[in-house]
């Protein structure tokens, strides 16, 4: 394992490379123990670094066999990190690297490089793996075709782009599109295909194939399904057609992250791509199908077009992202899919920006580029993505994403690169929209209104809006009254960055007036400076602010604002983001004076909350949306910003009696609605039934909680389906009963690992607060607990730092038992363990006594000898 020696790497160092790549060949002979790697490499000086350079090549746990240049031996001595060659040693015109190095992949507990998982190999490359395979310039901005030629024993073997050829025992593979290496991929074991076929539209026949275990063939056809209907859709809305006669998804059990967009060899973490109506609950199908449509995506946002180095990681991260937002807005529904992403942005990269991990889109330095894979690249990312995209509008953007694929085709490309291709295609100067990128932190935006009624009605003609930059600017002359909006930003410190400029910020407005109707459709106001004051002229009445419509910016909104001016935005808002908003803020304001002043459930929230259950006109999955209530980690940040220390179990009680108030108040109608939204017949995973079961499980939640597990138990034995049995059990669980179904469940799902998976994290997630670290702790030795497994140690330890109330005990069990494992992960697979640490960012929060838990869990980490290079960062980063 590597030694920490945490070597920083700054954005402002790059430097291109001095050699670049015209052909790669590589000859894998694979074995458990002793995998010999042949390459060859076709290298040339790159005329615009000028001579001199020695040629560096990464090389990480790799044998050096031998070396040769142009067929001579060479002498080349690795050290721990690669090995150089000077440049006197090699000729001026183009040469031929030759090496042979032998690795381990049945060692390889990283799940980085080359590993073995259940008797297969499989390679994760991105960011910095294939340095473990052989040596080799890996940097995104070398970019070279490639041939592989498998040797094993095993009867499937794949590579990235066409095959060539292949018999017994081996297989050639043929990638003619030149590609980093971090896209390189290997795969062989005995898997069984799925096939299919995809024509583009270019004409290109491709062959598709899913390639599984013996076993789990029966649950591909939902991946198969997202696959092909995002190479249609990437056709349809990006005029982006698939490049290779052959694509090929493979799936692994064990795996760091989701999944990997290897050139023609996507690499899926089972649980991305493994799904059937029995095993996968309808969260399961969707997320199968978001991924699917992501790393397909990827294909040009990635792969035709790749990063120049990892500081640009959300060039290609942020916009593939946002394409697969749109994509699932397209097969779903915008609506529920944006409040879901809203929901998901809030709860990570919100909390991230808050605290000790933040940092900008385009970060300046690193230690370990894989603790860089975040919420703040990936989702906010996409999020000034959409801004970009809402600013300029959408055929403006059509035409820059032209310009982007037609400029940058086959080129290792900047977040600059990317603005410049807007600016050009659209006139704008971009230089303070660039901030976003810059920046880190959530900006706030404040909201102070005036209104000044009209001597007369409003005249004809409609609402005027004049943008002044003073608030005494002279009011609009007409009739009707005169609304005046006062918008501020402010973006809180971030580590390394205690000033902070004002940015572009895209605020989607509507008014609405006293009666529920729209007094002013939807406008964009485009807040540049640190204050600026909008005016409304020539109202009927004083207008309730629909404010930041579809999330228009990821910032963060404060307004003094009245509950009946919710319940109306929640009664009446055209737009169903921020209608969903209005009841959220709802629920918020209430929990927080239960928490704070002791006060009983709202009864106006719980009021207009059943107004939205009854109201049949709304699709069910938004209705389940606004019957749930905001996190006890989302309560817990709010209350922080509001200047209070969370006591995260009063927040747990507060949120356990608002449940319990709802389930009494509003009995009828939820017992009505779970009646009402049965979906009979074979189980679809659409959309449509999906929003009836959430619905419906919604209800029976809070149902449970007085029929003494009635209907849940009910519904556990005769549900055909893993969304509805999850549903049942989890309500069981939630309330303290489900103990007989806990059993009845891993019985009879013992065999199936990714739903024994839920079968592990429920019980955790849904534990009492008093009972989480021991039920945790119970898991942990349970028989099928495999810790290497990062499916199964998330399952455990990511359900114990997402039970908040649980994970933070004030005894500081929890936190004590997280760092112990994290540890003991942290020896094996460094990447998994410091992702799961970020845990701990929220210290600051609270109380000095689980501060000071929280930060001797963080000093007991640091203080671990032969901590990791990936640990060792996060942890001196929140410890800050
Ligand atoms: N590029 C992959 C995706 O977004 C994720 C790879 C992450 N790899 C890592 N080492 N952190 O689909
Ligand atoms: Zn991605």
């Amino acid at each position: 394992m590597r030694e920490a020696a945490p070597q920083t790497v700054y954005l402002r160092d790059y430097t291109p490379p001095p050699y670049l790549v015209d052909h790669v060949t590589l000859e894998v002979a694979l074995h458990p123990t002793a995998t010999r790697v042949r390459s060859t490499i076709r290298f040339r000086r790159n005329p615009a670094t000028g001579p001199g350079h020695p040629l560096r090549l990464d090389g990480e746990e790799l044998t050096l066999i031998a070396a040769q240049v142009d067929g001579v031996d060479i002498n080349a001595e690795p050290d721990d990190l690669g090995l150089s060659i000077p440049s006197h040693l090699l000729p001026d015109t183009p040469f031929v690297w030759e090496a042979e190095v032998e690795i381990n992949p049945q060692a390889n507990t990283t799940l980085d490089g080359l590993y073995m998982s259940n008797g297969m190999y499989s390679t994760q490359c991105e960011a910095e793996g294939f340095r473990k395979i052989t040596f080799y310039p890996d940097r995104p901005d070398v970019m070279a075709p490639f041939k592989v030629r498998v040797t094993s024993d095993l009867p499937v073997m794949l590579s990235n782009g066409n095959p060539v050829a292949s018999g017994p025992g081996w297989a050639e593979w043929e990638d003619p599109h030149p590609k980093p290496s971090y896209l390189f991929a290997l795969v062989a074991g005995d898997l069984q295909p799925t096939r299919d076929t995809f024509s583009t539209m270019e004409g290109r026949h491709v062959d598709l194939g899913i390639w599984v275990r013996a076993g789990d063939s029966d649950k591909t056809a939902y991946a198969m399904d997202a696959l092909k209907r995002s190479m249609l859709w990437d056709e349809a809305v990006y005029g982006r057609a698939y490049d290779l006669d052959v694509f090929n998804i493979v799936a692994v059990d064990d795996f760091n992250m989701g999944a990997m967009e290897n050139k023609g060899l996507n690499i899926f973490n089972s649980r991305c791509v493994l799904a059937s109506p029995a095993t996968a609950t309808d969260a399961d199908y969707a997320s199968i199908e978001r991924i699917i449509a992501h790393e397909y995506f990827h294909n040009w946002t990635g792969n035709r077009i790749t990063c120049r180095d990892w500081f640009q990681l959300s060039l290609k991260e942020g916009l593939t992202v946002f394409r697969d937002q749109q994509f699932m807005g397209d097969m779903r529904s915008h609506a529920v899919k944006r409040i879901g992403d809203v929901l998901s942005l809030r709860a990570r990269q919100f909390r991230e920006d808050a605290g000790p991990l933040a940092h900008a889109v385009r970060p300046e330095a690193y230690a370990e580029i894989n603790n860089f894979y975040t919420a703040t690249i990936y989702e906010k990312g996409a999020e000034v993505i959409r801004m970009l995209r809402l600013l300029v509008g959408p055929d403006a953007y059509a035409a820059a994403l032209d310009l982007y694929f037609s400029r940058h085709d086959g080129q290792a490309c900047t977040i600059d690169d990317w603005l410049s291709v807007f600016s050009d295609a659209t006139g704008r100067d971009l230089s303070q929209f660039k901030r976003w990128y810059g920046q880190a932190g959530t900006p706030h935006i404040s909201v102070t209104e005036d209104w000044v009624p009209g001597a007369d009605a409003a005249a004809p003609g409609g609402v005027t809006i004049t943008d002044t930059t003073t608030s005494n600017a002279e009011a609009p002359a007409g009739m009707g009254g005169t609304y005046t909006l006062t918008l501020r930003q402010d973006t809180p410190a971030t580590p390394g960055q205690p000033l902070k400029e004002p940015l572009v910020i895209p605020v989607a407005l509507g008014l609405i007036g006293p009666d529920g109707t729209d007094l002013l459709p939807t406008v964009v106001l485009e807040l540049t400076g640190p204050e600026q004051v909008f005016r409304f002229g020539n109202l009927p009445a004083r207008p309730v602010p629909s404010i930041l419509r579809d999330f228009s910016a990821p910032v963060i909104l404060s307004r003094d604002t009245t509950d009946a001016e919710r319940a109306l935005l929640l009664a009446h808002d055209t737009d169903p983001v921020t209608r969903w908003e209005a009841g959220r803020d709802l629920a918020r304001a209430g929990l927080e004076r239960m928490i704070l002043n002791g006060a009983g459930p709202d009864a106006g929230y719980i009021d207009a909350l059943g107004k939205m259950l009854r109201d049949a006109t709304l699709d069910p999955a938004f209705r389940a949306l606004t019957l749930g209530l905001p996190s006890q980690d989302d309560m817990a940040q709010g209350l922080f910003t509001a200047g209070h220390t969370p006591d995260p179990d009063a927040i747990h009680r507060a949120t356990q009696g608002l449940r319990r108030a709802i389930a009494t108040v509003l009995h009828d109608d939820l017992a009505q609605v779970y009646d009402g939204m049965s979906t009979p017949g074979a189980y679809d995973p659409g959309a449509v039934p999906a929003g009836k079961r959430a619905l419906r499980l919604g209800a029976l939640a809070h149902l449970t909680r007085l029929d003494d597990g009635a209907r849940a138990r009910a519904l556990f034995t005769s549900a055909d389906n893993m969304t509805e049995a999850m549903g049942a059990w989890t309500a069981l669980l939630t309330v303290g009963l489900g103990v007989e179904e806990t059993q009845r469940f891993y019985t009879r799902w013992q065999a199936e690992r990714l739903v024994i998976d839920k079968w592990f994290a429920a019980q955790v997630a849904c534990a009492a607060p008093d009972r989480a670290v021991a039920v945790a702790t119970d898991l942990s030795q349970h028989a099928d607990f495999n810790w290497k497994n990062p499916n199964r140690f998330r399952a455990v330890f990511g359900a114990l730092s997402g039970n908040a109330a649980g994970f933070h005990q004030a005894s500081g069990a929890g936190y004590a038992l997280l760092a112990d494992w994290l540890i003991q992960l942290d020896a094996a697979n460094p990447q998994t363990a410091a992702r799961m640490s970020s845990a701990f960012e929220t210290w600051r929060r609270y109380d000095p006594a689980r501060r000071a838990a929280m930060t001797a869990a963080l000093e007991r980490m640091l203080a671990h000898p032969g901590l990791s290079r990936d640990m060792t960062e996060m942890v001196s980063r929140m410890r800050g």
